[in-house]
């Protein structure tokens, strides 16, 4: 049967407190609307309206190239729904059809329970209602029910202190019969403590009209949750981590522990590769097989070769690459540079706008000087190098293959393949100096 999903966004999201339309912020890095229509897509439906408020144009362009509709006054979930339906007539009389219902704010539902959802409204019912039992209700509309069946929701501020027990919620997804959608919806009124147009006051409506309201039921909380403040934005995040966690560890990443990672939503983890504790992953992050990423490690827009191990306390930034089997250590920080085939940069060092050769090895506290304070400049290092501890290597400069660098050394030009280049002042020794001094005293 052909779908439709009208997805409700245009609510300002007051209790946010934020500039932002609630649905734009962000769970593992990407907005929550997005994570909503990635997942509405595997129903492949026939058409997706996202419901968006006046001056939203970053939520348009995030949804591009679905059809949005601007409600203009938000007088309710209800009254969302009807300005998509202007929208929604075409489609329904060329394909007829359910209309799926989202709320924009509940981001994290799965494609399995909507196609539970889907399944209950087709089982000769009027519209389904996705429920789920939570441990605290508070603030949701509660599913009153006769049987298995739905007699009305209550929104909690309207409801009565018996049915404010009621522990099974309205996670706010409707399956709804398209050809008697519109004319439900022209029924619904604002007599409630808010004033608004309810979306939920069409079960109530539908059963009125002798149709039959069903329930399908969420499999767990997170998927049910909604997000109306900031605190419940940290626990959709936590969730969203749940779900990645998952993903990575049935990929064949082994998570020493799962709880203190926090993955980007576009990770990408290759079989075999260990992750230890407080690792942070940033946008844009590529890791191949077999590699190890030790602990307190923060990793933005880098690829990892194969075998590679990196940290403890390693910090990658954008447009990197380290090389198969490279050893990138503690207190070591990398900026847009491309790291050969085993090289080691094992401790305490600066390595930024660098070419480094296969083998190379860059010592502790050596590094590239590659800012003048105006612009940056490119260090490149030969393979099979020793840049030996505590050198500043000050950009451009070109470190040929097989070249030594003796510690302490500041490199200002060019240094030849198999040279050894040593920049140090004389060091004079002052026989008994310290003796005396303490004798004089
Ligand atoms: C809503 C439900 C409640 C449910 C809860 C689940 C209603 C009346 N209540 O309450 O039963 O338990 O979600 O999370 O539906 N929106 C518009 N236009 C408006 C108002 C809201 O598009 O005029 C959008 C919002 O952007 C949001 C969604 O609808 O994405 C839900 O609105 P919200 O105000 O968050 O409703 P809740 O109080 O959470
Ligand atoms: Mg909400």
């Amino acid at each position: 049967m052909s779908l439709a999903v009208v997805i409700l966004a245009a609510g300002t999201g007051s209790r946010m407190k934020s500039k932002k339309p609630k649905v734009m912020h962000e769970l593992a890095g990407r907005p929550m609307i997005s994570w909503l229509v990635d997942t509405v897509l595997q129903l492949k439906p026939k058409k997706i309206i996202v419901v968006v408020g006046p001056d939203m144009k970053d939520l348009q362009t995030q949804v591009k190239p679905h059809a949005t509709v601007v409600q203009k006054v938000r007088n309710g979930t209800a009254g969302a729904l009807k300005c998509a339906l202007p929208l929604l007539k075409n489609h329904l009389k060329n394909h007829g059809g359910d209309v799926l219902v989202l709320l924009g704010d509940a981001p994290l539902v799965s494609k399995a329970t909507l196609q539970n959802l889907i399944r209950a409204r087709s089982s000769k019912s009027g519209m389904a209602v996705l429920g789920a039992q939570v441990a605290d209700p508070s603030g949701y509309g509660r599913l009153v029910v006769k049987g298995n069946t739905l007699l009305r929701i209550t929104e909690h501020k309207d409801a009565s202190a018996v049915e404010r027990k009621i522990d099974v919620i309205n996670t706010g997804a409707f399956c709804i019969d398209g050809a008697r959608l519109a004319k439900w919806i022209a029924k619904v009124g604002n007599k409630n403590a808010a004033k608004e147009y309810y979306i939920t006051d069409l079960p109530a409506i539908a059963v009125r009209e002798g149709a039959v309201a069903n329930i399908a039921m969420a499999c767990c909380e997170t998927e049910a949750r909604g997000c109306n403040t900031r605190a419940d934005l940290a626990l959709l995040e936590e969730a969203a981590q749940d779900i990645l966690r998952a993903r990575a560890m049935e990929n064949g990443v082994s998570l020493t522990n799962p709880r203190s990672v926090t993955f980007h939503h576009d990770t990408k983890i290759a079989s075999d590769v260990t992750i230890e504790p407080n690792v942070f992953f940033g946008p844009a992050v590529s890791i191949a097989a077999g590699v190890r990423i030790r602990a307190f490690s923060y990793l933005e827009g880098v690829k990892i070769g194969a075998n590679a191990i990196i940290g403890p306390f390693a910090r990658l930034r954008p447009e990197t690459e380290i090389g198969e089997g490279a050893r990138i250590g503690n207190f070591v920080e990398v900026k847009k540079s491309k790291i050969g085939k085993g090289a080691k940069i094992s401790h305490l060092a600066y390595v930024g706008d660098c070419l480094m050769g296969e083998s190379a090895n860059f010592s502790a506290g050596a590094i590239t000087v590659n800012y003048d304070g105006v612009h940056k400049h490119k260090t490149i290092i030969g393979k099979n190098t020793m840049i030996g501890s505590n050198v500043n290597l000050v950009a451009p400069v070109r470190i040929e293959d097989g070249a030594y660098i003796a510690a302490g050394s500041t490199i200002t030009d060019n240094v030849p393949a198999d040279a050894l280049a040593i920049e140090r002042g004389q060091a004079s020794v002052k026989k008994s100096w310290a003796k005396n001094r303490l004798r004089k005293k």
